[in-house]
């Protein structure tokens, strides 16, 4: 997922159910160094916002919370770069793949990482991160699966995220912490903005390019 992403190490999961402000959230994410944003199949205008998303050249636009074989299509018509599922269906995997569109399904135990293997994966969501153990379950499941990569999410925060991304099978981190939802809804895009110098969302030992 780090080469699918850029080099992006922090994914920000957007719930948005208002097309009409995935501009501004965009302006916000791009002016705030965080150009990535995994946008959720949680609110019935999803794909519209991940369309408005997906516009800017300037940001690396995928879809969550996917779980059908139609989401997919929707997706990658609204224009999504990857897809992220909460669990692993081998329906949503086989119809990215059909689209050459990366794909990662959410694991929580090596019997869902031996699955996502034989579809031909070696990176996965590990979710929800934090209720299953965070970085300690990480670390067992590592050293059973060398060859795969994690992108934890699910609870983590700002001040967790470095000691995740320490660990060298951890690719990314993905969370909401700094898009809240409530400031989505409030429309507080300078407090997007601002994430480049607010430590206590985006420490500044938090790689990202
Ligand atoms: C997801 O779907 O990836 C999670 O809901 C994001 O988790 P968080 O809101 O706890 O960061």
């Amino acid at each position: 997922m780090a080469g699918v992403l850029g080099g992006h190490q922090v994914v920000p999961v957007v719930v948005l159910d208002d097309p009409g402000r995935a501009d501004d959230l965009g302006a916000a994410l791009v002016a705030g160094g965080l150009p990535v944003a995994e946008a959720t199949f949680r609110t019935p205008e999803a794909a519209a916002v991940l369309r408005r998303l997906a516009e800017r050249s300037d940001l690396l636009v995928g879809a969550g919370t996917v779980i059908t074989a139609d989401q997919v299509d929707q997706a990658h018509d609204a224009g999504a770069r990857f897809i992220v599922s909460p669990g692993l269906s081998t329906a949503v995997v086989r119809r990215a793949q059909e689209l050459d569109l990366p794909v990662f399904p959410g694991v929580s135990s090596a019997t869902e990482i031996i699955a996502a293997l034989d579809l031909g994966l070696d990176t996965v969501k590990f979710f929800p991160a934090e209720a299953n153990g965070g970085l300690p379950t990480i670390k067992a499941l590592a050293a059973a699966f060398p060859q795969v990569r994690f992108v934890p999410t699910g609870g983590i925060t700002a001040d967790s995220a470095p000691s995740y991304l320490a660990h060298p099978a951890v690719s990314a981190v993905g969370g909401s912490w700094m898009v809240a939802p409530g400031l989505l809804a409030a429309g507080q895009w300078d407090e997007v903005t601002a994430l480049r110098g607010d430590r206590r969302r985006l420490p500044a030992g938090l790689p990202h390019p």
